[in-house]
């Protein structure tokens, strides 16, 4: 070679190693944004390293099929590879709808994490700042034990009480579940982790879901879930989103090109869409339709769709080079924007913050759980009671949680029943929080003796000597099953009809995942549904029964006096798991619903339905009780309904009436100039003591009073007169309301 061929080979050599420097520079400098980062980086990767991060591998310790857990993965529902020359970190991915599961199950008692309480209670609290710690202590628990991906934020509207799955949702209104879903992730994120808002879209029954096909008119969808899930991915930008299970329109979800393009082409979504486990059915379709990760590919889908398939057809042109990239910059976009690139998550050996954690569990359910009943205002319980009957509930020992891929093992361990489903979702699980031992300790004057309630003879022999009787029913629900009706089961309706004629105070406090009908009602005194509390869901009861806390939570889902008054009474199946565990063969059976009408209720998605139908429920949506009274006195707009952006808030005044400090939730309803239903557009939890008035400031969603145009892609609010009220729920007569006049406009995307 030449000197001066040598000259000029060394001085490119040179330029190819400083353009390297300067890219390296690129994706390392964090006062660039994470889209500039992501963008060096996937110009830096290999196809091979490229292909490494769109699809996970199943890293269960005990799964199914036993397989090894990957090299370097901590034992959770998937891990990714990291790539170490880039900086790119593995992404150990866990569950975490309440809390970080531990899927090492008993294995690894270390993996105990706080469990929040159910999505019911996180919603009906009405408070997004209580949502945000509560989503900061799940993004802690998890960083601290070495995790950076959480699978975790749900935002599907309850539109069934039946769904095994409420309890991990946010309730029915897209507005509530769409605001707190954003908090909660903005907490998890806060902590370095991205949170997976899921399961998109339209996951609203379990029974069959694999095979389901729900059917929805785009203005229907829009309007309903679909608007909760904009409103969180707008608001909480989550790292990532996870595509359901099953089929919307006729396509699964997970190759759906409408569902995967609206976050990417509307909302501005810059994050990555990955499979639920088992939800990924091609390699091409799912690709091109907008999938960007597939999970746990080895084990749960038929192949991986996602690696040497995908490597093939973007080199056959079946799918361009370009969606590749784009996969690798959503995934790396996700990661950067959290802070999990530049603060890698690892496994800490240092003590967490267990009393904290489980101090703001505690504070959610006291602030979730819903009074429904308080005749002659039985509750709050004298601490001076003498004798206190327990009844029922397995209440000397805990409190049940809801079962499935969301089970958190709490620290003590979980307490299982023997009876029942004892494969997954199952067993029955009780967390070691004893409403027992706290009522005891609340009352430690009092003799407070318990009877478990199989024996009714027993449970009526204690009641009648006794000054209070508290009853606890329950009734378990889980992933991949519905609740086959609304009664409660076994012996429980009985056992409370009997111990409420011992003519003895009854207090009745639930813990279920849905509402239950409640023959016996008028028979008891108050009655406390308790949902499913949390880790520390035992205190959180007893401190409510005896006012130590006032109680402030409300329904977020409408409970219907039976099924007849839902829009879809019969669900054909439900009760049965089928076709809901993609590890098994898959069912043929025409007995089971195959497909779902969403639009039966035009959109009009819980309290909504009721007011369109004309129906009466048992208690509708923001229906609560509390200890004290609350009066609404005035409520003005401040509006700027010009430009691009419009905004309206409301300036609500709210005064404690009673006697007692305690906290509303304020909720503010719009209703438009059709005069059809009334929407939530706005809330807020709003602290008073006895006597005190406040006034508050309230956004409003113009979204939730706008109709979607599908033909022309915009949302318009139609000229007219609206109604604006704050009402203590959503079907009330009362409180105070204003008018205002606007004129037709669109909303911008
Ligand atoms: C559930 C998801 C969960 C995943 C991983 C699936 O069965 O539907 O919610 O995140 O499993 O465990």
């Amino acid at each position: 070679m030449k000197l001066s061929q040598l000259f000029l080979l060394s001085s490119i050599l040179v330029s190819v190693t400083n353009l390297a420097r300067a890219e390296e520079a690129t994706w390392k400098d964090t006062s660039l944004s994470p889209e500039a980062r992501a963008k060096a980086l996937v110009k830096a990767m290999t196809q091979d390293e490229k292909l490494q991060l769109v699809h996970s591998l199943y890293a269960v310790l005990n799964g199914p099929k036993k397989f090894p857990v990957p090299k370097g993965a901590l034992g959770s529902a998937a891990y990714v590879p990291g790539i170490k020359r880039l900086g790119i970190p593995a992404q150990q991915i866990t569950d975490a709808g309440l809390g970080v599961t531990n899927p090492g199950g008993d294995l690894r008692p270390g993996d105990a994490a706080t469990s929040l309480p159910s999505g019911q209670i996180l919603s009906g609290t009405f408070d997004p700042k209580l949502a945000y710690e509560a989503g900061k202590v799940t993004g802690a628990e998890a960083f601290h034990k070495g995790f950076n991906v959480l699978l975790g934020g749900g935002a599907v509207l309850v539109r069934d009480p039946r769904n095994g799955r409420n309890f991990e949702y946010l309730g029915e209104d897209p507005i509530l579940a769409g605001n707190v879903a954003a908090q909660q992730i903005k907490g998890v994120q806060s902590q370095h982790v991205v949170s997976t808002v899921k399961h998109y879209a339209f996951n609203n029954i379990e029974t069959n879901r694999l095979k389901l096909d729900m059917k929805v008119g785009e203005k229907e969808g829009r309007e309903s879930d679909l608007l909760a899930f904009e409103t969180v991915i707008k608001k909480g930008n989550p790292g990532s989103i996870m595509c359901a299970y099953n089929k919307v329109n006729g396509d699964y979800a997970c190759e759906n090109s409408y569902l995967l393009q609206l976050p990417k082409k509307e909302w501005g979504y810059q994050g990555y869409v990955m499979t639920d486990w088992g939800a990924g059915h091609s390699t091409v379709k799912a690709a091109n339709a907008g999938l960007d990760q597939e999970s746990a590919a080895d084990q749960f889908d038929k192949k991986i769709y996602f690696g040497k398939d995908l490597k093939e057809a973007i080199a056959k042109g079946e799918v361009p080079q370009s969606r590749l990239d784009d996969m690798a910059y959503r995934v790396l976009y996700g990661l950067i924007q959290v802070g999990a690139y530049d603060h890698p998550a690892t496994k800490s050996e240092q003590p967490e913050n267990v009393a904290t954690h489980e101090a703001i569990s505690q504070k959610v359910a006291e602030n979730g759980i819903v009074l429904l009943q308080n005749k002659q205002n039985i509750l709050p319980l004298a601490t001076t009671v003498k004798n206190i009957a327990i009844i029922g509930g397995h209440a000397n020992e805990g409190v049940l949680s809801g079962g499935g891929s969301s089970q958190v093992t709490a620290r003590g361990g979980n307490i299982k029943l023997k009876t029942g489903m004892q494969t997954w979702p199952g067993p029955e699980s009780y967390f070691p929080s004893s409403p027992m031992k706290a009522i005891q300790a609340l009352a430690p004057e009092a003799k407070v003796q318990f009877a478990g309630g199989d024996n009714i003879q027993q449970a009526v022999d204690l009641a009648k000597n006794s000054d209070v009787v508290i009853i606890f029913a329950t009734k378990w629900s889980a992933e991949a099953f519905d609740n086959a009706d609304l009664s409660l089961p076994d012996n429980q309706n009985q056992l409370i009809e009997a111990v409420a004629k011992a003519g003895k105070p009854v207090v009745v406090v639930l813990e279920t995942g849905n509402p239950v009908e409640m023959p016996w009602l008028n028979n008891v005194d108050a009655v406390v549904e308790a949902w499913f509390p949390g880790t520390s869901g035992g205190t959180a009861i007893a401190n409510v029964l005896f006012g130590k806390v006032n109680p402030s939570g409300r329904l977020t889902t409408t409970w219907p006096k039976s099924l007849s008054q839902v829009p879809y009474p019969t669900i054909k199946g439900a009760g049965r798991i089928i076709n809901a565990d993609p590890g098994q063969p898959m069912e043929n059976d025409s007995s089971v619903i195959s497909s779902l009408s969403l639009d039966i209720d035009k959109a009009n998605v819980g309290y909504r339905w009721y007011q369109d139908k004309k129906i009466t429920p048992l208690y509708p949506f923001g229906y609560g009780l509390s200890y004290t009274t609350f009066k609404y006195t005035k409520i003005t707009l401040n509006n700027n309904l010009s430009g691009k952006n419009p905004t309206m808030t409301a300036e609500v005044t709210v005064e404690n009436t009673g006697k007692k400090d305690g906290a509303d939730a304020v909720q503010v309803y719009g209703t438009m100039p059709d005069g059809t239903t009334s929407r939530l557009l706005g809330f807020d939890k709003v602290a008073l003591k006895a006597g005190e008035t406040k006034t508050v400031s309230i956004p409003l969603a113009l979204q939730a009073i706008a109709n979607y145009e599908p033909k022309a892609h915009h949302w318009e609010l139609p000229a007219g007169a609206y109604t604006i009220a704050v009402k203590p729920d959503a079907l009330s007569s009362e409180g105070v309301k204003t008018t205002v006049h606007i004129n037709k406009m669109n909303l911008a995307d």
